[in-house]
C-alpha cells in the first residue's frame, strides 16, 4: 500500500481527523523541515503529514526550507506526495472556493534553495520535468472530485511567484498572456524537488481570492482567509477519498 504524505498549506497547518500515532522531529542534510513529520490514521490508512509554512503558520512561501520538507518526508517513508495550495484565480472559471487539480506549472520563483543536486557531485543530473505532476495521482484526486461532487477543474497551470507580496496587476496579465490560470507562492520548488527524488507528486489548489486586477477593489487577508475557511473542508473530503479510495 502506497504510503501518502500531505503537505498541508495555509488553512491546513494541521489534519483534522487525523489519528496521530508519531509525532517526529526529523534533522535532514538540508536543516529542519518546517515542522514535526506527523504520522497517523486517516481515512482508514496510514498517511503522513506535514504542515509546509509550520504549526502555527509562521513560514512565509520564500522561506519555506522546501528541501528539508521534502527530503524528511522520503526520510519518513513518503512514496506519494499530495500537495494542497491556496491560490489565486486567473482565468475565469477560477473563481473563489474552485478546487482545480493543475496539470503544468511556470516558475518565476527566485533566489530559492531549488535543488538537490548541488556542491561536490559525481555527475552533473537534469531531471526530466515535461510533466511536472503525476498523472496516475491527479486522476485520483480528480476522480474524488467527481464522486464528491465538488466544483473543480481537472487541469490547470499554476504559476509560482516569489511573494510573500502578491503581484500586480500587470504581472497578473503576464502570466495570463503566459498561460497560466491560476497563482500560488509555494508550487515551486516544491513540485521540482519531489521530481528529483523521485516521489509522485500532485497539487489540489484551492483557489482563494480573484488574482490581482481580476476584481474590483485590493486583495485583502480577511477575505483570503474567509475563503480557505470555506473550502477547507471540501479540501479534507477530496483527500480522505482519495486516501480511501487507493
Ligand atoms: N497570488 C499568489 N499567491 C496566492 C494568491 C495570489 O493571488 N492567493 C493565494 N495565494
Amino acid at each position: 500500500m502506497t504510503t501518502y504524505a500531505i503537505i498541508g498549506g495555509s488553512g491546513l497547518t494541521q489534519l483534522e481527523g487525523l489519528d496521530l500515532k508519531q509525532a517526529q522531529s526529523l534533522d535532514t542534510p538540508y536543516g529542519q523541515p518546517s515542522a514535526e513529520v506527523l504520522r497517523g490514521q486517516y481515512a482508514g490508512r496510514e498517511v503522513l503529514f506535514l504542515a509546509r509554512h509550520g504549526h502555527p503558520h509562521r513560514i512565509p512561501p520564500h522561506q519555506v526550507n522546501y528541501r528539508a520538507n521534502l527530503w524528511a518526508l522520503k526520510q519518513a517513508g513518503a512514496e506519494a506526495v499530495l500537495a494542497v495550495n491556496a491560490v489565486g484565480g486567473i482565468h475565469p472559471a477560477m473563481g473563489s472556493g474552485h478546487l482545480c487539480v493543475a496539470h503544468q506549472l511556470i516558475d518565476y520563483t527566485w533566489g530559492r534553495a531549488h535543488s538537490f543536486f548541488e556542491g561536490e557531485l559525481a555527475h552533473v543530473t537534469h531531471v526530466d520535468f515535461s510533466h511536472p505532476y503525476d498523472e496516475a495521482l491527479r486522476g485520483r484526486l480528480i476522480a474524488a472530485l467527481q464522486e464528491l461532487g465538488y466544483p473543480h477543474s481537472s487541469h490547470g497551470v499554476y504559476g509560482a511567484t516569489q511573494g510573500p507580496r502578491l503581484e500586480t496587476a500587470a504581472e497578473i496579465a503576464r502570466l495570463e498572456r503566459d498561460g497560466c490560470d491560476i497563482v500560488g507562492m509555494t508550487g515551486m520548488p516544491e513540485a521540482a524537488l519531489a521530481r528529483e527524488l523521485e516521489l509522485p507528486y500532485a497539487c489540489l489548489a484551492l483557489v482563494v481570492n480573484p488574482a490581482a486586477g481580476k476584481a474590483s477593489g485590493i486583495i485583502s487577508m480577511a477575505e483570503i482567509e474567509a475563503e480557505l475557511a470555506r473550502g477547507i473542508d471540501k479540501v479534507r473530503a477530496v483527500l480522505g477519498r482519495v486516501l480511501a479510495a487507493d
